[in-house]
């Protein structure tokens, strides 16, 4: 089977979105760090990895399927903050860009009569759904510590917990 143009063009639109997701998550790392928010940050770094392999995940099938996959280039993502609360609002939102894309993706498939692609996409449908969750509950999370003098602490503390059970969920 081969790629039609409408299905590989939007594909090689998702590289981008995913890339670009790998390197914002790698710059709120950067941010987190150098505000010694070290649990935010490992488990920044470890979504900017995440994000890689989603990318490449999808650059393999196109290719596999006789398209042509494009490196994506990628616009700068911000390098500051105002507040990791802020921060992972962000995350949130780029997440729920994502899904849209995705179920874009799903749409194209459908309209395409792509069942291969229809097929390979339900993966990333399963993968937003638990993004969000994973997300909603860190700002949950961030809610139920609220702004209190120590709140940073606490929030690093949690979102380091968060990340090592996420670690260990990927592992199994
Ligand atoms: Fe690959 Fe988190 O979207």
């Amino acid at each position: 089977m081969s790629l039609s143009k409408k299905m590989e063009g939007a594909l090689n639109d998702q590289l981008i979105l995913e890339d670009y997701a790998s390197n914002l998550y790698l710059s709120m790392a950067s941010w987190c760090e150098s505000q010694t928010l070290d649990g935010c940050a490992e488990f920044m770094y470890r979504q900017a990895d995440e994000e890689r392999m989603h990318m490449l995940k999808i650059f393999h099938y196109i290719n596999e399927v006789d398209g042509h996959a494009l490196s994506p280039g990628i616009d700068q993502p911000p390098h500051n903050w105002p507040s990791v609360q802020e921060m992972f609002h962000e995350v949130y939102q780029h997440e729920q860009k994502v899904t849209s894309a995705i179920n874009n993706l799903v749409e194209v498939a459908l309209a395409e009569k792509d069942h291969s692609t229809y097929n390979f996409l339900q993966w990333y449908v399963d993968e937003q759904r638990e993004e969000e969750t994973l997300m909603r509950t860190i700002l949950d999370r961030i809610k139920l510590i609220g702004d209190g003098p120590q709140s940073l602490y606490y929030i690093d503390k949690e979102v380091r917990t968060i990340n090592a059970k996420a670690e260990k969920a990927e592992s199994i």
